[in-house]
């Protein structure tokens, strides 16, 4: 156990047991401190929106081809001109210090080991250069949050190049904090830093809240900033935090070449649909112009299955991967990968699709029980 600041840091490293996904976030709660847990897993006002992304899966079904004569699906695939082992990638999540002593590193070494995609997050407790370093050559995406401060931007911007990053993401939802109140009943500010601030503002993140922190970046972004991130960086921009159809043909118009549906994990506009519910209408209005990344509140093989079966190109995890980092580190992550990529596995086989471009075929039931 390391300490910072008078925060305990957990320093597992072994694999899991894992029986599913869900089970994790009570473990973790066991041993990660209640401040820091209550970040993690906190949404914003009364988690209606988190709530309903776990209930949104239920919305549609899969039909199985029971007659299609395959064997050993593969989970291979390839988004951005990037070869991947596995469609599900680790979404950016700020501050992973919390979890574990090597934070991003850890979890960059464990995505790595299963050939999956890392975004690592400008809140970050360990560099940029640090956690790319950590991944050994493993594909990365940097995520920006947009700072007022344009020469902090640019300079986040060429780091993340510099660092050998595959593409940019913009996150676009979180101008302001969603009301955490599991943050206001703990009193909650980082303890550790955050590594990419320490460089570039007086405020590393140590001793501040979420709220404090979101309101030192930029509350005012439009298609203006994505198109002036897109001609500074040579990367390609992808835009987190769409939930409408209009917003994506923003996006792609201002030049993204990415659009990425997320909700924030539940984390910031409560009242909002669930990120699954929201994922076709906005998949169909990109119509194959740019890929789609899915995230918020994927937990089962079956829920990747349906997100890529709804148009996304990449399914993203956040709480689990950030729990399986706090039990057991890099091998804890991996497990997590792999758990999660063995239930999809088996989805596959009994829905009779043996490869990622085959689920992304396949059409969904629609019927609400
Ligand atoms: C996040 N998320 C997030 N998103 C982002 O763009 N930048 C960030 O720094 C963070 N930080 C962050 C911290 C923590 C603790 C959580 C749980 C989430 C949102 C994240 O990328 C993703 O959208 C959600 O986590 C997905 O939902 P699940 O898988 O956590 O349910
Ligand atoms: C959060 C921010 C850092 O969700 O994205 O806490």
């Amino acid at each position: 156990m390391a300490v910072v600041n008078g925060y305990k840091q957990n320093e597992n490293e072994k694999k899991l047991d894992i029986l599913n996904l869900p089970s994790l976030e009570e473990q973790a709660k066991q041993i990660i401190p209640t401040g820091g847990f209550g970040y993690i897993v906190g949404g914003s006002e009364d988690e209606w929106t988190l709530q309903a992304n776990r209930k949104a899966f239920t919305h549609k079904q899969i039909v199985p081809k029971a007659l299609s004569n395959i064997e050993k699906p593969e989970l291979a695939t390839n988004v951005f001109g990037i070869p991947l082992k596995t469609p599900i990638m680790m979404a950016p999540t700020a501050a992973q210090g919390l979890a574990h002593a090597e934070g991003e590193k850890d979890t960059a070494r464990g995505v790595a080991a299963v050939g999956g995609l890392m975004a690592q997050s400008t809140y970050s407790s360990t560099s940029i250069a640090d956690t790319a370093a950590a991944g050994n050559g493993a594909p990365q995406l940097f995520q920006l949050y947009m700072s007022k401060d344009w020469t902090f931007n640019e300079a986040l911007l060429d780091e993340a190049k510099k660092a050998g990053a595959k593409g940019i993401i913009l996150t676009v939802d979180a101008t302001v904090d969603g009301y955490r109140e599991a943050d206001i009943i703990n009193h909650f500010q980082f303890p550790i830093p955050m590594a990419n601030l320490l460089k570039f503002s007086e405020g590393n993140g140590k001793g501040k809240g979420i709220a404090e922190i979101y309101a030192a970046a930029a509350q005012k972004i439009g298609p203006k900033d994505v198109e002036r991130i897109a001609s500074y960086t040579d990367l390609p921009v992808i835009v987190k935090g769409i939930e409408s159809p209009e917003d994506a043909l923003y996006a792609i118009g201002a030049g993204a070449a990415g659009v990425y549906v997320s909700n924030h994990g539940g984390r910031q506009l409560n009242g909002g649909p669930a990120s699954f519910d929201v994922l076709e209408s906005v998949a169909k209005a990109v119509n194959g112009q740019v890929p789609v990344i899915f995230d918020s509140g994927v937990r089962r093989g079956s829920d990747v299955f349906k997100a890529l079966a709804s148009g996304a190109d990449l399914v993203g995890i956040g709480r689990p991967a950030v729990y399986g980092l706090a039990l057991g580190g890099a091998q804890g992550v991996q497990s997590v990968f792999e758990h999660l990529g063995e239930e999809l596995q088996i989805i596959m086989q009994l829905a009779g699709t043996k490869t990622i471009d085959d689920v992304k075929k396949t059409h969904l039931l629609d019927i609400r029980y």
